[in-house]
């Protein structure tokens, strides 16, 4: 059965962005980016990465970001962190909540953050100790969880064992990343079936693609299945810079409209999430990849 409520995650200024080529986008378009994606209901958003700024250049004002936001209360603001530095750096910058990432493929983990699975997850151990400690809430993202760009096919099993261990060392939720948009339906919901028996649904998180154009028929085939966090990007900015051909995130203005002719609430008022896509993809030189967005236009 459908969900009643759905928890949308914007992850457009973080996912969304990393990925931008050209010049660095400065500081205040992020800033009002995050801002203006608050104002329009939503209730929580990745805000910034605290990643080596070697790796992922876009990301380099992570603290500048944070110190720049308009906080409204009722809105979670998150950052992703790899590793201990980068949480020591996200408490400093008075962030709430990280998302720590491994991923079900052991080539993409070796890509993305350079080491091997089970050397990310010791590495979070520490991590979440910390940022518990802290009093700071800890999501898991699991990458690749149906395809990965160099090793093919990924195993249900493998995904329901990252994400299991995740949720044991501490995650509130995980988050089922399609890296690279493969993903079907029915795949999508077998992947799912066997997730669930290791991590309960109401810990879960769909977080999908959409390269190939399947991303809102997954989404459909995961809510029936009981899903009901979803991760997507306004515009549907970005991709991945380490999943070669990802286009960007589900977009958020063409989830919400599906969500609405569900009958599914959100709390999200559309029309300002389109006006905010329009806004940024006028900021960045990009063709705006919502359809319903294009539909609707400015108003
Ligand atoms: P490394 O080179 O193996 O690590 O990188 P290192 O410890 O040797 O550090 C290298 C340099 O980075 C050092 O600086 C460190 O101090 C610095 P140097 O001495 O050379 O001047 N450094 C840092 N700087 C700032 N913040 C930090 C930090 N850590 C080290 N936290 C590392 C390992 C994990 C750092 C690197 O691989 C990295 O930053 N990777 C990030 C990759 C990334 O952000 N990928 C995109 C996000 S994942 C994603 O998009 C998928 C997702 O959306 C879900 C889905 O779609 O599936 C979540
Ligand atoms: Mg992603």
């Amino acid at each position: 059965a459908f969900p009643q409520q759905v928890r949308i995650v914007e992850v457009g200024p973080r996912d969304g962005l990393q990925n931008e080529p050209g010049p660095i986008i400065p500081t205040e378009t992020k800033v009002s980016l995050i801002d203006r994606l608050a104002a329009a209901g939503i209730p929580h958003i990745e805000a910034a990465s605290f990643v080596s700024p070697k790796w992922v250049p876009q990301m380099g004002d992570a603290a500048a970001v944070m110190a720049g936001i308009n906080r409204r209360s009722g809105v979670t603001y998150s950052a992703l962190t790899p590793n201990v530095k980068g949480l020591e750096a996200a408490i400093a910058a008075n962030v709430p909540e990280v998302a720590v990432f491994s991923a079900a493929s052991e080539a993409f983990t070796q890509k993305n953050i350079n080491c091997s699975i089970a050397e990310s997850l010791e590495r979070f151990r520490p991590l979440i100790e910390q940022a518990q400690h802290a009093g700071i809430r800890v999501r898991g993202y699991v990458s690749t969880v149906l395809g990965c760009p160099y090793q093919g096919e990924i195993d249900p099993a493998q995904v329901a064992a990252v994400s299991r261990e995740l949720i044991d060392m501490g995650c509130y939720e995980v988050s089922l990343g399609d890296t690279i948009g493969t993903g079907t339906p029915l795949k999508a919901k077998k992947m799912l079936e066997v997730v669930s028996k290791e991590v309960s649904m109401d810990r879960l998180a769909a977080h999908f693609h959409d390269t190939y154009g399947q991303a809102l028929a997954n989404l459909y085939a995961v809510l029936e299945e009981g899903i009901a966090v979803i991760d997507s990007s306004t515009a549907g900015l970005g991709g991945c810079p380490y999943a070669k051909g990802a286009s960007g995130n589900v977009a958020t203005e063409d989830v919400l409209y599906l969500l609405q002719g569900l009958g599914i609430e959100t709390g999200i008022d559309l029309q300002a999430v389109v006006n905010t896509g329009h806004w940024i993809t006028r900021e960045l030189g990009r063709h705006n990849g919502s359809k319903v967005a294009l539909a609707l236009g400015e108003c």
